[in-house]
């Protein structure tokens, strides 16, 4: 096998610097629909460019079969234009990383292999990166030297189209969960309940957009009553549905009549689910930074909630930029950045996950 040979070639060549402080990392990102390339110098962000894939659109989801194809077309012009705004040659690379997981696997396989191939064309380590890692790293991005960063350890509240979580971060590679959904994520919970209205896939930022005009008391709906730091959104999409299919009945123009209400109070009841249990994760460990990260992470309810919430109880709060909310590869490039000053390189042998958790 080539693998032990190639790794502790480039493992000895990282060892061999003397300023380990000036170390540039390539991060790729494939994990679902969008294709992404960043290069990070020391943590500072150089550049950070997203493909994104349109044609999922008329089938109200991501087509897996379909996403790994518009990866294969997008991997190349992508990973150039990256290097390019970043104002550097391939040869500039000291590491690359990459998503192993979790994700759709085709998709995955692009940016693995294509990682892979590069690494071995330059001679230059690969680093595998947890996607989840990343989202939770992110906040460590900077774009210039003094922005701030969290100190750890730290919560973060993780929360995608796929998880829910209240994570405590004691280091770079020490994360420990300490709640997560039993059942829906809280995207998934938005996209549902979006569905259900007649929304567009992903539901999650139109139910933003008219929740900013809607009455957020308008309606109640089902929260669940569930001890301990976990969370659960399967009943409010239950309520959800429940409240449309009966309104219906008696007014068949009840959403289109209401749907700004209908999604301010189904924001605000997301919001509030969350907001409980970060407030008891809080209390539990006494820790004083709080950060968001993941697709719901965008939503304006929620960032202001949690702005509001640290602000009230005296906590420092990290709400990251939109961009770095939904997939990027800015985020993969700095957890790689972390795992290579560690020199935790990954062999060739290594092969992406579909699932996968902190
Ligand atoms: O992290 P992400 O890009 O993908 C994974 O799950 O890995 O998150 C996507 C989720 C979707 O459920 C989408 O509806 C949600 O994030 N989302 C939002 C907003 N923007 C994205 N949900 C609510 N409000 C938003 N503004």
């Amino acid at each position: 096998m080539c693998n032990f040979a190639f790794s502790t070639a480039h493992s000895t060549r990282i060892d061999n610097r003397i300023d380990m402080s000036r170390l540039t990392i390539l991060g790729i990102e494939s994990s679902c629909d969008d294709t992404s390339a960043a290069v990070i110098t020391d943590g500072i962000l150089r550049s950070n460019v997203i493909a994104s894939q349109s044609v999922h659109e008329e089938y109200g989801g991501v087509v897996p079969e379909l996403a790994s194809r518009a990866h294969q077309q997008n991997i190349v012009p992508v990973v150039s234009a990256a290097l390019s705004r970043a104002g550097i040659e391939p040869k500039d690379l000291d590491a690359i990383a990459f998503t192993r997981g979790p994700g759709l696997l085709g998709s995955l396989l692009v940016g693995t292999s294509f990682a892979k191939g590069m690494s071995l064309g330059l001679r230059i380590p690969i680093i595998d990166v947890n996607h989840l890692h990343g989202h939770v790293l992110s906040h460590f991005i900077r774009r210039k030297e003094d922005d701030e960063v969290p100190e750890f350890p730290f919560l973060c509240l993780l929360v995608s189209g796929g998880n829910s979580q209240i994570i405590l971060v004691k280091s770079d590679s020490n994360m420990e969960i300490l709640g997560q959904t039993i059942d829906d994520a809280a995207g998934e919970a938005f996209d549902k309940c979006a569905k259900v209205m007649g929304l567009p896939y992903p539901g999650g930022p139109h139910i933003d957009r008219l929740a900013a005009e809607g009455n957020p008391a308008r309606f109640k709906f089902a929260k669940p009553r569930m001890a301990g730091l976990d969370y659960s959104f399967s009943g409010l999409k239950t309520s959800f549905l429940y409240t449309l299919r009966d309104q219906l009945k008696l007014n068949p123009a009840f959403i289109e009549e209401n749907k700004a209400d209908l999604a301010a109070s189904l924001q605000r009841t997301i919001v509030e689910i969350l907001i409980d249990k970060l407030d008891a994760a809080v209390k539990l460990t006494g820790v004083k930074t709080v950060a968001i990260g993941g697709g719901v992470s965008a939503n304006s309810g929620v960032r202001q909630a949690v702005a509001d919430f640290c602000g009230s109880r005296g906590l420092k709060a990290f709400i990251p930029e939109r961009v770095f909310t939904t997939d990027n590869a800015a985020m993969v490039a700095i957890a790689g950045y972390f795992k290579c000053l560690r020199k935790d390189f990954c062999s060739y042998d290594e092969v992406p996950y579909a699932r996968v958790t902190i």
